[in-house]
């Protein structure tokens, strides 16, 4: 397999048998020549928007304090002058193309496992402190220089009482500094405490792991949505009782009987995982197109133009089965061919799209009027 500068010189399949949820990695410019896709001021508009999830972590006077954002002329960023401070920003790769794109050359990984991009900004001796994650995550450092210090530490215990996750004991076992370029590869609960030596900006690449609680929960809420159970309890040989707020054995076999019906099946956890996994986040609006074209004419640029996922959108796919921000759909024949190659491109060119059926064609005008699917080229909206 192709050798690939992100990893270094390593390929995909080296790293997940020796790094991935085993050890870290230093990849030294791992993009060379790294020039950010967005700069600070940029990343300070975004931390202004509502719909942008941001948090401020400072440590002013040896104490950790953490904001939500936004952050705007009522509710301000410290001076960049101002040393010990953190802001973060999550799901950069939601707003910004070039931030996308960064996102997307690490698909070598399935996308049903990527997360987001985070970018933080850390003015000089900034960090958020020692911690670790419960997740995966490549931290690339993208401006200013950053020290990381790691450990493979079994003492995780948190300090109390503070409003963020901070090791009580963090013994550093080895050091790093990162410069524009360089990146770490960290597995899950991996301690790690990054310092900021100058103002900087990292990158990191986060990865998306729900707990099994989490996955329960939400397929038997899904499961509720497709249960078929007909009938009512009926007790035509019920028994006159003396003990009248008694449960009867009797009732609770009837009820027993009946909820054994309930079974899921291989497709029900099929459809349930690829419509989880492709639902975007809550806070997730998609913009809709501002003067959108008919469906007529929408197909007739889409031919000849072809056609992109918004930003925004998460498709995957199941075999035959398509996925799109969490609804679920079976196709055949050359939809199929054309709907799998649009999920793992995230494009489809004009011409492949004037092969595609009526159907397919309706539902991609569904998807362009809802903001899920732009046109490509000059035509943005
Ligand atoms: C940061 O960029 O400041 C924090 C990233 C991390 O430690 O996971
Ligand atoms: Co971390």
């Amino acid at each position: 397999m192709k050798k690939l500068t992100l990893l270094g010189n390593i390929t995909p399949t080296e790293f997940l048998r020796n790094y991935w949820h085993k050890k870290p990695l230093l990849i030294r410019q791992a993009i060379p020549h790294f020039k950010a896709p967005l700069n600070q001021a940029e990343l300070f508009c975004l931390a202004e928007r509502d719909e942008v999830e941001s948090r401020l972590v400072t440590h002013f006077n040896k104490k950790w304090y953490l904001q939500n954002g936004p952050f705007n002329q009522t509710h301000p960023l410290p001076a960049t002058s101002k040393k010990e401070w953190t802001l973060l920003v999550q799901g950069v790769n939601l707003h910004h193309q070039e931030a996308d794109a960064l996102l997307r050359q690490f698909n070598f990984l399935p996308e049903a496992r990527l997360d987001d991009l985070m970018i933080s900004y850390a003015s000089q001796g900034g960090g958020v402190g020692p911690h670790f994650d419960s997740y995966d995550v490549f931290l690339l450092q993208a401006q200013g220089r950053r020290r990381w210090q790691i450990s493979a530490q079994q003492d995780l215990s948190l300090l109390d009482g503070l409003p963020l996750k901070i090791l009580r004991n963090f013994r550093s076992e080895q050091e790093f500094i990162l410069e524009p370029g360089d990146m770490l590869y960290l597995p899950p609960q991996y301690a790690h405490d990054g310092m900021a030596l100058d103002e900087c900006m990292t990158y990191s690449i986060g990865f998306r792991a729900p707990t099994f609680q989490e996955l329960g929960e939400a397929f038997l809420q899904f499961m509720s949505d497709t249960i078929d159970l007909p009938g009512r309890y009926a007790d035509a040989d019920l028994k006159m009782t003396k003990h009248p707020a008694e449960l009867s054995k009797a009732m609770l076999e009837k009820i027993a009987k009946e909820l054994k019906k309930v079974e899921f099946t291989k497709e029900d956890i099929t459809v349930f995982s690829g419509e989880y996994l492709s639902t975007p986040k809550h806070s997730v609006f998609f913009d809709l197109p501002k003067k959108p074209l008919s469906p007529a004419k929408f197909l007739l640029a889409a031919k000849k133009h072809g056609i992109h996922l918004a930003l925004k959108s998460r498709m995957l796919y199941c075999s035959k089965t398509i996925f799109m921000n969490g609804e679920s759909f079976e196709v055949d024949g050359v939809d199929s061919k054309l709907l799998v190659q649009f999920a793992n491109t995230r494009a489809l060119k004009g011409d492949s799209l004037a092969l595609a059926s009526m159907d397919m064609q309706e539902t991609l005008c569904l998807w362009y009027e809802d903001g899920w699917i732009h046109l490509s080229d000059n035509h943005s909206s």
